[in-house]
């Protein structure tokens, strides 16, 4: 190949000469400096980091599952609509667990530790009464879905009509891929942007912008006709009340207790997103000084949850706006959480669930997609279920004692005589301490960690012998 070159000149005497030059013969051109290519640093990815991914432990718990065809068989088939009932118990008694002082806040935020119900008080206050409050929960307040996303489009496949819900009054800044959830189901052009203020969304101007929406012309066109298993609601609050995304604010109890209200007052719902309410975990306000030698920090107390905006509704009397007369459940209430296991265990579990009131669990499983093919994710969740349910402390104790010579105290031995089964401690083992000398506090629960682990390995299953129970207690004296 040749090219043609010009010497640029300015004298006109002397023509710009023209060159020819080979450039196959020509030394290669050396290509311009090039500055290196940046790793790419994406912190906007909300995913796991991979070491993060349970997957020995999904693994056991998968084994655990298809190895025993009581398990097997019913997973592998369609789902009860409200979803894997083991889960739907284990979510219960686990969350109930949880949130067993949530009730108990006064109405002024403080908290008083009463456990249980919350000291019973019932009305406006929002404090505790009646219904899923406390440690309380039942299993129908569940229902298993296929993650949050999925749960999203389910309630709204059930619970609204673009001919008759308004508007769906999303805090800001939202997490932004829900703005499609809802637009799929016919609300394009209906979101409105409800800003938040030091604690959470700001419900002075969501107030005002309701009362607005309320007074514009509007006529009734649903294309629904919900069953008497399901209500159409007026308003959706989208948000996300704990670790909001991507503000990070949570939502005090006073700032719930007002939401609920406007909620009820409006006839909507709240889908409180509430994916990261159980990923809190506590910061010291003073970081370690650099001068300090690294001694390990100090554990802080862990952080009590709030309650879910479905508790606090649930205390309450039924709105004005339950339907009247015609449904199998007295009140479908006016807010729910969306629960998921995606950032508990890993996104592609796609799992979930929503806690609700008894009525409007009902109402999700009635939804179609439910009816036909079964609640979602019925063979992820008994993995989840089996995964969560971790091992039993019986099989550990009995383990323990006959492969490690090591005796430790389940669970079981602490419930109460003749009422074992109102409060268990399935997952439960005492260690005391005063007994022994240190170095065999050391050497036993290192042999513990050896048989907790060769449980997890067998799937959670016994080996030895069976639970260890009540006939066993003068062995753990
Ligand atoms: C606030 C929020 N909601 C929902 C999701 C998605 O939940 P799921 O995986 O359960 O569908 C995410 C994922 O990042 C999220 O941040």
């Amino acid at each position: 190949m040749t090219t043609l070159q010009t010497t640029p000149t300015t004298n006109t005497a002397n023509p710009p000469t023209i060159t020819t030059i080979t450039t196959d013969t020509n030394p290669p051109q050396q290509p311009p400096p090039q500055t290196p290519k940046k790793k790419l640093i994406n912190l906007l990815r909300g995913w796991p980091a991979p070491s993060l991914l349970p997957a020995a432990g999904l693994q056991a718990a998968a084994t655990y599952v298809l190895s025993n065809p009581e398990l097997a068989v019913p997973v592998l088939q369609y789902a009860p609509d409200p979803g894997y009932q083991p889960l739907r118990e284990e979510l219960a008694r686990w969350l109930g667990g949880v949130y067993a002082y949530a009730g108990a806040w006064n109405s002024s935020g403080d908290r008083e530790l009463k456990g249980g119900r919350g000291g019973g008080e019932s009305g406006e206050s929002g404090g505790g009464g009646s219904g899923s409050d406390g440690g309380n929960m039942t299993a129908d307040e569940f229902a298993i879905t296929g993650g949050a996303s999925q749960a999203l489009a389910c309630v709204l496949q059930s619970f609204t009509d673009p001919g008759y819900t308004r508007a769906v009054w999303v805090v800001a800044p939202c997490y932004f891929l829900a703005c499609a959830i809802f637009e799929d189901c016919g609300f394009h052009g209906r979101l409105r942007a409800v800003p938040e203020d030091e604690v959470g969304v700001d419900v002075g101007v969501l107030e005002r912008r309701l009362r607005e929406c309320e007074e514009e012309p509007w006529e009734n066109h649903p294309s629904k006709h919900p069953s008497p298993d399901r209500k159409l609601y007026r308003h959706v609050i989208y948000l996300v009340a704990t670790c909001a995304n991507p503000s990070g604010k949570t939502m005090p109890l006073f700032r719930r207790q007002q939401l609920v209200h406007l909620a009820r007052k409006h006839d909507a719902l709240i889908i409180s997103d509430d994916v990261y309410d159980l990923l809190q975990w506590p910061v010291s306000p003073t970081p370690p000084s650099p001068t300090t030698p690294s001694a390990p920090p100090s554990p802080l107390p862990p952080i009590p949850p709030l309650p879910l905006l479905s508790q606090i509704d649930a205390a309450l009397p039924p709105s004005p706006h339950e339907p009247q007369g015609h449904t199998p459940h007295p009140r479908f209430g006016h807010a729910i959480s969306n629960g998921s296991f995606s950032k508990l265990v890993g996104p592609g579990v796609r799992t979930g669930w929503i806690h609700a009131s008894p009525g409007f669990a009902a109402g999700f499983a009635a939804t179609g997609t439910n009816r036909s093919g079964g609640a979602a994710s019925q063979f992820a969740a008994a993995i989840v279920w089996r995964f969560l349910s971790g091992v039993d402390a019986g099989v550990v104790a009995e383990r323990a004692r006959v492969e490690e010579e090591l005796v430790v105290g389940p669970g079981a031995i602490f419930e109460v005589a003749g009422d074992e089964a109102a409060v268990k401690f399935p997952r439960n083992l005492r260690l005391s301490f005063s007994w022994v000398d240190e170095e065999d506090i050391v050497e036993g629960v290192a042999r513990l960690g050896r048989v907790v682990r060769s449980v997890l390995e067998d799937g959670g299953k016994g080996g030895v012998g069976e639970r260890s129970g009540k006939s066993d207690t003068g062995a753990f004296k």
